[in-house]
């Protein structure tokens, strides 16, 4: 074997730097673009959207504030999906690699797709789609598994103009029938069914569900698995049938910069999940830089993002970051552990994977499991690690740095959201420091603050909120469908309508704007990475018979992160083990099973305010042995004593 290159060296602090060979290779290495970029940051993404897109033509006005909105690049006219694959098509990338899909299954082959593959399958698509009456602007419903065809149904949405809006395949049918309603979506793009773990799950069925009483006229069903589904005459349709006669060019729509590109439900704090509007020309612009420096991707990379394209990571860094950048990336359809748990490790050594992006609560599975499993395979391919989805503790960023980066790779640990579009706080491979547990920097041209409860900047090492400043990075929300005011309020009502309120807790680390990121500070909880609030799962709760009230909070748990914990209130029916599974099946029924609990726990009573709100943070602070606080306030004090014997209470009250 080869001598592994050394990409990283040790810095002060226990932090770690980029080493020299890095540092060489490396797209940034300068930490002066971070000042100069401030300078002017409207210039500076001015020059970054012109020099990573191809436009049909060029906007008037780079940047404009109006609170609480902003647009970027406005009059500019560009397309999606043109810069995803025409212009690579048109250069020495048309026979690249643009993804390697690789089946669960261990004895099916690989899906090897060139950029002209791609190209050629989403031309026709598109036409497909359009025949099927979709027309710009209209919305078009994907649930669809980790197959290929979920980019291709992306890219050709793109392509025709129409928005898209994609729900997580392992979200349940009632989840997606509560989006495709919301979201009016016109098709639906689905499969017949999926493999988890050597299983088969079957999506029609769901997608059936989710299809009811829409304005979906027709369904668009990928056959993946053959297993028996029902077929809706007149609304149902087979992607391989309608691909056959589809003609091979569609000629893409030239979109305004402002122009939605898609939508994506993520939950808030209340039980119903907003659309978060994200805009093209300025979503692909971060998506595309972002991408191409915060993992230094190269022509030669082989990019592996392990994210399901359900979620936003799968959006910006499984479909369009890499493809904007014309990287090659591989797409795996199952779990980590089928058929054993080196599987990722496997395809790692298989593919020679350079660069692989993947969240915290993996790693922690994988510590679970045995340092032998990576121990197995030969790693030394990695040149450059990512994480992303909550904070990462030290031990997990260490085991990573270790066992996977074989001590050689920086680890990128990106602070991000579904709102953000694309990356917002991390170190740069050829920059760092890699600091554990430490995000890094604002990505260059973006402002950021930590505020405290009075607004005031905290001084370094306090505790306070996350701020992003104004002017807000292109790839940011640009709304919530349908709901302006949810928009206003969630964001930029915490502290008026001059700061983006983020929802997370943060620290500065150093002065050069290093930040620790601590968690959320509302009801979102993010359960293995899996964002979800706590008021969707107290809905899902209530709509089962014996429950007559519950409040759910977020208990942390050692791989997950987070799980949901539910104290709920029966009626008609003593507590049993029974109903607690059928507690538990309900959440599964109604949101899917990442949304599983933890634990039901059997009350009498909740404790509440003299006006009737449910103190959840009082049932957090007893799942998790914290002082209680104030509690003469209640209107139900003698709740609380009840309560600590039923969780077993250790704080001191
Ligand atoms: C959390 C995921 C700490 C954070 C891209 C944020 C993180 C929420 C990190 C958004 C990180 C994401 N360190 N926390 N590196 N990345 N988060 O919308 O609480 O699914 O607000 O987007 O994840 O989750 P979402």
């Amino acid at each position: 074997m080869k001598k592994p290159i050394k990409w990283v060296k040790k810095g002060p602090r226990g932090t770690f730097l980029p080493s020299d060979d890095l540092k060489k290779k490396a797209w940034v290495t300068n930490a002066s673009i971070y000042k100069k970029a401030l300078k002017n940051p409207v210039a500076f993404w001015g020059k970054l959207a012109r020099e990573g897109l191809d436009w049909f033509k060029k906007w008037k006005k780079t940047y404009e504030w109006k609170p609480p909105y902003f647009k970027w690049f406005i009059g500019g006219k560009l397309n999606a999906c043109y810069n995803a694959l025409d212009r690579h098509v048109e250069s020495w990338r048309r026979n690249k690699v643009a993804i390697i899909w690789i089946p669960e299954p261990v004895n099916e082959e690989c899906r090897i797709l060139t950029y002209y593959d791609l190209y050629r399958e989403v031309n026709k698509f598109a036409n497909v789609l359009k025949k099927l009456g979709v027309k710009k602007g209209d919305r078009v419903g994907i649930y669809l598994p980790m197959i290929p065809e979920v980019q291709m149904a992306m890219l050709a949405c793109a392509r025709i103009g129409a928005i898209h809006s994609v729900v997580f395949s392992a979200f349940s049918g009632q989840s997606l029938n509560q989006r495709m309603n919301d979201v009016e979506a016109k098709v639906l793009v689905t499969a017949d069914g999926y493999y988890r773990k050597g299983k088969t799950i079957n999506l029609k069925t769901n997608a059936d569900i989710g299809v009811k009483g829409t304005k979906i006229k027709h369904v668009v069903v990928v056959k993946r698995m053959g297993n028996d589904v029902k077929m809706v005459k007149g609304r149902d349709h087979w992607w391989h049938e309608l691909m056959k006669n589809a003609k091979l060019y569609y000629k893409p729509e030239i979109m305004n910069s402002e122009d939605t590109l898609f939508i994506l439900y993520t939950s808030g704090t209340t039980g119903k999940p907003k659309g978060i509007i994200h805009a093209t020309g300025g979503y692909l612009t971060q998506a595309y830089w972002t991408t191409k420096w915060d993992f230094d991707i190269h022509d030669e990379d082989l990019f592996w993002c392990t994210a399901d394209v359900g979620w936003i990571t799968g959006h910006t860094y499984g479909c369009y970051g890499p493809l904007l950048i014309g990287a090659t990336m591989i797409h795996y359809e199952g779990a980590p552990n089928y058929p054993e748990c080196d599987r990722w490790w496997e395809i790692i050594e298989n593919h020679g994977v350079t660069i692989f992006y993947t969240a915290p609560t993996a790693i922690r599975m994988f510590m679970q499991w045995g340092n032998e499993w990576p121990k197995k395979h030969d790693l030394s391919s990695i040149r450059i690690l990512g994480t992303v989805g909550e904070p990462i503790d030290n031990d997990a960023w260490m085991w990573y740095f270790k066992h996977i980066g074989g001590g050689r790779c920086p680890v990128i640990d990106t602070w991000w959201q579904t709102e953000t579009g694309g990356t917002l706080i991390n170190a740069l491979p050829g920059i760092g420091p890699f600091i554990p547990t430490v995000a890094g920097r604002g990505f260059p041209g973006t402002k950021n603050d930590i505020l405290d409860e009075s607004g005031k900047p905290v001084p370094v090492g306090e505790g306070g909120y996350l701020v992003m400043k104004n002017p807000f990075p292109p790839g940011m929300l640009r709304g919530v469908f349908k709901n302006p005011k949810r928009y206003k309020k969630t964001y930029w009502s915490v502290y008026g309508d001059k700061y983006y309120y983020t929802s997370d807790g943060a620290r500065f680390w150093d002065k050069t704007g290093n930040i620790r990121l601590t968690g959320r500070v509302d009801d979102v909880l993010k359960v293995a990475g899996h964002r979800l609030s706590t008021a969707e799962v107290e809905d899902a709760l209530n709509k089962h018979d014996a429950v007559i009230e519950c409040a759910v909070v977020g208990s942390p748990h050692k791989i997950k992160g987070e799980v949901p914990v539910a104290f709920v209130i029966t009626t008609g029916r003593k507590p049993s083990d029974v109903l607690k599974k059928e507690l538990v099946k309900q959440v599964e029924k109604v949101i899917g099973p990442t949304a599983r609990p933890g634990e039901i726990i059997f009350v009498e009573d909740l404790p509440k305010t003299r006006s009737g709100k449910i103190m959840r943070r009082i049932l957090k602070n007893l799942m998790t042995d914290q002082t209680l606080g104030n509690i003469t306030t209640l209107s139900n004090p003698e709740s609380i004593e009840k309560l600590k014997k039923i969780v077993g209470y250790k704080g001191s009250g």
